[in-house]
């Protein structure tokens, strides 16, 4: 089994696998030459064209796992939602009343992207790696939905839900639905592990998130038990929630910087951890990238780990940068059962512990 699928599924592996999140995008010149032939949209929408970018990075460097290029707005213009990339999501008309979320289709997994399935199917023909599918969560769609487009607090979210939190549920069982069916489309049709974005669950109380994220991932995660895929959630800015996301059902969790990985294993016990490098990280001198990795590796040891930085890499990351960081994270050999930070300080000294060849 190859390392990724061996440590998301629990096992201490000898080294940890790593894969960044939006590996496949903005920061590599040859994404770019697509997107300016063929704009954002039609490459999500073209199997072809989706399946080369998501073969980009798995190209460039040896990255344990591949994630398919596309987005976590995906599946709302099948619901019936007018979206548009200006470079993120916009939403001309944002739902906000009984009517607007009544009107949203519901499409089965087969009907929300055909598309998604057969760039799937391109990639697995292509691809030595594991490939990992996504979705949103549906409290993260639902912020984008009634909000119209991103932004830093979500005010107007934050004061529709509490306004209306009936109608809330009804759009986030929507949005629910629609995410296991197309989640199940992307297994089925290839995809090896699926990674769920609640990219917003941080901007929300404990209490709010109770209500209105937990269950509803926690519904999403265990309509995808019986694929036998490992199970991917990432919350961002959340490290106040993590109790709850402890309960819920995935494999793995994945954590942004803000808390060490030792402490956040310790908050989530049993759970597979995967991160946490701050993408700023990559933007710095090379010795500060290998300094932070090699500390980094030392606080993932103890328990299953999967490399991975705490957010998206930055569309200013220099590619050389990622290439190194990946190897750094090869050369790492991590001791069978040690102690969580054991080798921390061992690794820093030498930029990197002990080189496997
Ligand atoms: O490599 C990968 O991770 C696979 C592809 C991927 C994209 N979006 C491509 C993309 C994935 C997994 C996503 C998820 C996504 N999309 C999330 C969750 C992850 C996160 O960052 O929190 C969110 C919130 C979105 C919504 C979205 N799409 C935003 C906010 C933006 C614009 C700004 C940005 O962050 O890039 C997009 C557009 C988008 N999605 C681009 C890419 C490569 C940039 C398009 C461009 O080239 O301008």
């Amino acid at each position: 089994m190859s390392s990724f699928l061996s440590a998301a599924w629990g096992a201490d592996t000898p080294t940890a696998p790593i894969w960044l999140m939006r590996q496949a995008g903005r920061y590599l010149p040859e994404y770019r030459k697509l997107k300016e032939r063929y704009g954002f949209w039609r490459m999500c929408r073209t199997p072809e064209i989706a399946a080369e970018i998501t073969l980009q990075p798995v190209r460039r460097f040896p990255v344990d796992a591949a994630i398919l290029f596309n987005d976590i707005m995906t599946p709302l213009p099948p619901m019936g939602v007018d979206l548009d990339f200006d470079p993120g999501p916009v939403i001309r008309q944002p739902v906000r009343t009984p009517e607007a979320v009544r009107r949203l289709r519901v499409p089965t997994g087969d009907e929300v992207a055909p598309f998604v399935a057969e760039a799937v199917r391109l990639v697995r023909q292509e691809c030595a790696v594991p490939l990992i599918g996504f979705a949103g969560a549906p409290l993260t769609l639902a912020a984008y939905l009634v909000q119209g487009r991103g932004s830093a607090s979500y005010l107007e979210f934050r004061t529709w839900l509490v306004r209306n939190p009936e109608l809330a549920r009804e759009l986030l069982d929507k949005l629910t639905d629609v995410s296991i069916g197309y989640l199940r489309m992307q297994v089925e049709a290839g995809a090896q592990a699926i990674q769920i974005f609640d990219s917003w669950a941080g901007i929300h109380h404990e209490g709010g998130y109770a209500a209105f994220g937990m269950p509803y991932a926690a519904r999403v995660l265990d309509a995808l038990a019986d694929l036998r895929v490992p199970r991917i959630y990432l919350a961002v800015g959340a490290s106040h929630l993590y109790p709850q996301i402890a309960t819920l059902p995935a494999e793995v969790i994945s954590v942004d910087w803000r808390y060490k990985l030792n402490r956040c294993r310790l908050a989530m016990p049993g759970k597979v951890i995967q991160g946490n490098l701050d993408p700023a990280v990559l933007l710095a001198d090379d010795q500060v990238v290998d300094a932070a990795a090699v500390q980094l590796l030392g606080d993932g040891l103890g328990g299953a780990h999967i490399f991975n930085l705490g957010h998206g890499v930055l569309p200013a990351t220099p590619p050389d940068a990622v290439a190194r960081l990946v190897d750094t994270v090869h050369r790492f050999s991590r001791p069978a059962g040690a102690a969580t930070g054991s080798a921390a300080g061992r690794g820093l000294k030498a930029g990197v512990s002990t080189p496997r060849s």
